[in-house]
């Protein structure tokens, strides 16, 4: 594999045991400058992205996140402006809107690992601590936690190990082959 991008998406993995180690302000500026390059639906950036490598904020959050196994050292919670989405004519359903935090995480994950840091997303957190927690403005609402940090040399086995599915497993052509 000689192309840099299709080399860094196939080694990157969720990192989930980090060092205490804190992250340059420059790169995580770096990987937030990455997720506006994120396609979005409409090309509308309705997701904002609240950035924190404070200790204390990220000691709170991740009280209120279960799915947070790892001690991040900086964490970016990708939300939704509502307001702005109805503004702009989007039920509250609209799929675009969810996928939008996915392309925004998927870019900043594959940015952090290029630049030599760990990320693992967590949806597993309550929303209104979250928002207690970072202070939002209303209508804001958090999607999803990238968690941020340096990597241990030594992680934890993967969630659910096992083989890991070929992109045939994935696919199905049209017609049948
Ligand atoms: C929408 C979404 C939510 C996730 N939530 C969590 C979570 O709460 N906690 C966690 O440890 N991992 C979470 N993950 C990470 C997945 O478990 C991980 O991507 C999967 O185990 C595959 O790992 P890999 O990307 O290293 O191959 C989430 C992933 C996605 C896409």
């Amino acid at each position: 594999m000689t192309d840099p991008v299709l080399a860094a998406i196939r080694s990157r993995r969720v990192v989930r045991a980090l060092t205490q180690e804190p992250v340059a302000r420059a790169t995580l500026e770096a990987i937030l400058d990455a997720g506006r390059w994120a396609p979005t639906a409409g090309n509308r950036h309705l997701q904002q992205f609240v950035a924190t490598d404070d200790p204390r904020t990220l000691r709170v959050l991740r009280m209120v996140s279960p799915g947070m196994i790892q001690r991040p050292t900086a964490a970016v919670v990708i939300c939704t402006d509502r307001p702005a989405a109805a503004d702009y004519g989007f039920p509250p359903d609209a799929s675009g809107l969810f996928v939008d935090v996915g392309t925004a995480a998927a870019t900043m994950m594959l940015a952090a690992h290029a630049l030599g840091l760990g990320a693992g997303p967590v949806s597993s957190f309550s929303r209104a601590a979250a928002g207690v927690v970072l202070r939002l403005p209303p209508g804001w609402v958090p999607e999803l936690i990238v968690c941020l940090g340096h990597p241990d040399p030594v992680q934890p086995a993967p969630m659910k190990a096992g083989r890991r599915l070929g992109w045939q497993d994935l696919t199905r052509w049209v017609p049948a082959e």
